[in-house]
């Protein structure tokens, strides 16, 4: 029998667990809960004798890869595959892929909550400002940055975005306009947000060249990986400008020092809650379900990232 281990430390919505079961009965494949893990090991054991799995940011190495001896591919239901170690994967023939766009919404609805809270100064009483008539920039224009634009179009703002990789005509045929460089992006957008993939390219890419040509009043805001962004310019962004704040859905590492220093221009999610929805753990767990099927059953390879 096939089996299909969900290995979620951070837990899918119970409605959505139910759902990925029912697709894997279905199939005739049995399904293996290992929820809110502390230990890798409880992850060792449990991947030994499974055909699948399905991960959220879960940590999938060598040495996890290499435990399942039967496996045959790894789902990670989201976006951002930069836990899972495709170079070990790939020698062990093992499948690895992602379900893109899936859980978008939820986390352009995040990064949009999370400027309206720290332009409102926490909902503390005090006057804040409002994001209608201010220009939003979205770096990398992917399912969740035209998500992000959609909202703030939506909210009044001026949408505009850099992303190489996708035709000026794509943007613009969504009333946003596109620039040619980040540089540009950055100099006209007062609000910012990142969108970009965690990997060698963009590692530490958002710096202090990019940053400080934002104009006055300037926020930016994560909702992707605490990789992308340059520490040190974080940080001198914070002490040269009065004006700038940072929202984020994965804590820096040098949080401890911005929290101490500049405690009112700073919010984190405690843990990362971008695609923590029940309606994002629907869509990204079935699909990632109905993904492991149509490949154990017909070999489709849909959205192989390795
Ligand atoms: C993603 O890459 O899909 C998001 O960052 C969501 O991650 P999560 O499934 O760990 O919440």
């Amino acid at each position: 029998m096939t089996t299909v281990l969900v290995a979620t430390e951070k837990p899918f919505a119970k409605v959505a667990v139910n759902g990925i079961s029912d697709i894997l009965k279905k199939a005739g494949f049995e399904m293996k809960l290992l929820e809110k893990y502390t230990s890798k090991q409880q992850l060792l054991d449990a991947v030994k004798d499974v055909d699948a799995i399905i991960i959220r940011s879960d940590i999938v190495d060598e040495e996890v890869i290499n435990a399942g001896t039967k496996l045959k591919i790894v789902v990670r239901a989201g976006a951002g595959y930069d836990n899972v170690d495709l170079k070990a994967a790939t020698n062990k023939g093992v499948v690895v892929m992602n379900t893109p766009g899936q859980n978008a919404n939820a986390v352009a609805e995040l990064a949009i909550g999370m400027l309206i809270y720290l332009n409102r100064n926490f909902f503390n009483g005090s006057s804040g400002v409002e994001l209608r008539g201010k220009t939003m920039g979205i770096h990398a224009y992917g399912h969740v940055g035209r998500l992000i634009g959609m909202i703030s179009k939506g909210m009044g703002m001026d949408v505009y975005a850099f992303d190489p990789l996708i035709e000026k005509v794509i943007i613009e045929n969504d009333g946003v306009k596109a620039f040619a460089s980040a540089k540009e992006l950055y100099s006209k957008c007062q609000y910012v947000s990142v969108n970009l993939p965690a990997n060698k390219e963009t590692k530490e890419s958002i710096n202090y060249d990019l940053l400080s040509v934002m104009p006055e009043g300037a926020t930016l805001v994560n909702p992707a990986r605490k990789e992308i962004i340059h520490e040190p310019s974080l940080l001198k962004m914070f002490a040269e400008r009065k004006d700038f704040r940072y929202a984020t859905d994965t804590a820096p590492d040098c949080e401890a020092q911005i929290k101490a220093e500049y405690p009112n221009r700073y919010f984190a999610t405690p843990k990362k809650m971008g695609a923590q929805t029940e309606e994002a753990n629907i869509n990204a767990g079935l699909a990632a379900a109905r993904q492991i099927v149509n490949f154990i059953l017909k070999g489709d390879k849909t959205f192989q990232v390795n």
